[in-house]
């Protein structure tokens, strides 16, 4: 839950303000993720906020849309971090920034002031498979969360899916009802939000980058669509389900998260100059189609074994492996074959809780040991 900062919003803006002005302004679009470390964004306005120039415009003609906004890129990040946990990259931040930011207490800020900044660093200009999964899969967080306004009746552009009502299929004992989620605004405030300014851009080295922030972008917003489910709830006597109520539903953003790591795990490396559109680097693959939903990237990952501040790289020394497992967290991965340093952990808990009348309960300390693995 959110809390004031003790130190006063100003400091954050002076921080984030601070941050912002070491970027290149081709990196502004990623700034709108910095709005998470707001607090209270309604008070603040539109012109505090770590946004482009075009997206201040759009919060300015929208204000209500701020907490759509925040909460998109809350759900972009937090997924992130999510589906990488067990990986080498895990979305999250350089060293130097973490100390930095480690003087505000509230983990909120900290954490998402990081994590902006993660995506304000290395990865950002990068162009790598990260960079994509982080696009996609904020331009989904927003298109989530604006839909999700729409749904709970917020907003006055949008509300449920009304082309639905009355229809389904009598025969068949269903029919629509209920608040079906409408994507269309959803995918529009997110296009016009998201992908404008790299629509803007003139630097011919960037064409490259820009389209495939864009490519990847509407990858993540594909997968919304793609992930539509219909939910249906039964009617009649005694749960007979004589009579069906359906209605169409956006898939948690978990699933969500899931589906794009997937596309992750298999996206496409193009070509580094464009030819009107984006193309395979292997020549000889370039019959087979890059559609909407795959992400694609312009340049190979680096290990992301080793710190390295310079590119906000924070390495995996330190990183808790998995002995047994054989996958990416598994020590040997993890590690980058350095391997890794083994500490008993003890854990004290209550246990064989026993209600005695009356009336409290009573329990046994129980300790265990356990193994815990870091890498060197
Ligand atoms: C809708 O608005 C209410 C009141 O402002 C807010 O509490 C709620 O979180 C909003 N819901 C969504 C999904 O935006
Ligand atoms: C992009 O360029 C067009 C025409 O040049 C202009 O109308 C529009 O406002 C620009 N958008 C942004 C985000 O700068
Ligand atoms: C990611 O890894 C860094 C060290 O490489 C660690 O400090 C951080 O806690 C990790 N983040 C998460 C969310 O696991
Ligand atoms: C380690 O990996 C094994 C095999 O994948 C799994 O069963 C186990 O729960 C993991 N342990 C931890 C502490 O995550």
């Amino acid at each position: 839950m959110e809390k004031e900062s003790p130190f006063g919003l100003s400091h954050i803006c002076v921080l984030l303000t601070a941050l912002m002005a070491i970027l290149p302004l081709s990196q502004g679009n990623w700034m709108w993720l910095g709005v998470t470390s707001f607090g209270v964004p309604e008070k603040l306005g539109c012109t505090n906020l770590p946004l482009s120039f075009h997206q201040k415009e759009m919060c300015r003609k929208k204000p209500y849309l701020l907490s759509s906004i925040r909460e998109g890129a809350r759900l972009g990040i937090h997924e992130c971090r999510n589906q990488f946990k067990h990986e080498r990259w895990n979305c999250s931040v350089s060293p130097t920034i973490s100390s930095a930011s480690s003087s505000f207490s509230l983990s909120f800020i900290t954490s998402s002031l990081a994590s902006a900044h993660t995506i304000f660093g290395y990865e950002l200009s990068s162009g790598t498979k990260e960079t994509a999964f982080i696009s996609a899969v904020t331009a989904a967080g927003l298109v989530h969360s604006v839909t999700r306004a729409c749904s709970a009746g917020n907003m006055t552009e949008c509300s449920c899916d009304t082309s639905l009502q009355n229809g389904g299929s009598a025969s068949e004992g269903w029919h629509w009802g209920g608040c079906s989620d409408d994507l269309q605004y959803g995918m529009w405030f997110s296009r016009k939000f998201l992908d404008a300014p790299y629509k803007n851009s003139s630097g011919r080295d960037s064409d490259v980058l820009n389209a495939m922030h864009l490519h990847n972008n509407e990858a993540g917003r594909q997968a919304v669509t793609k992930l539509m489910t219909v939910d249906c709830r039964c009617h009649g006597v005694s749960g007979s389900c004589a009579v069906k109520t359906c209605w169409k539903s956006m898939s948690s953003f978990e699933k969500i998260g899931n589906f794009l790591k997937n596309k992750y795990e298999n996206s496409i490396q193009i070509a580094d100059r464009l030819k009107r559109k984006v193309r395979r680097r292997e020549k000889n693959d370039r019959k087979i189609p890059i559609y909407k939903g795959d992400l694609v990237y312009t340049n190979k990952s680096p290990n992301y074994c080793v710190e390295d501040p310079k590119l906000g790289i924070s390495g995996t020394h330190g990183r808790e492996c998995n002995r047994t497992s054989e996958g990416s967290d598994s020590c040997n991965l993890l590690c980058c074959g350095r391997g890794y340093n083994t500490h008993v952990v003890r854990h004290v808990e209550r246990c064989e809780c026993k209600f005695v009348w009356c009336c409290y309960v009573r329990c046994r300390r129980c300790e265990s040991m356990t193994d815990v693995h870091t890498c060197k």
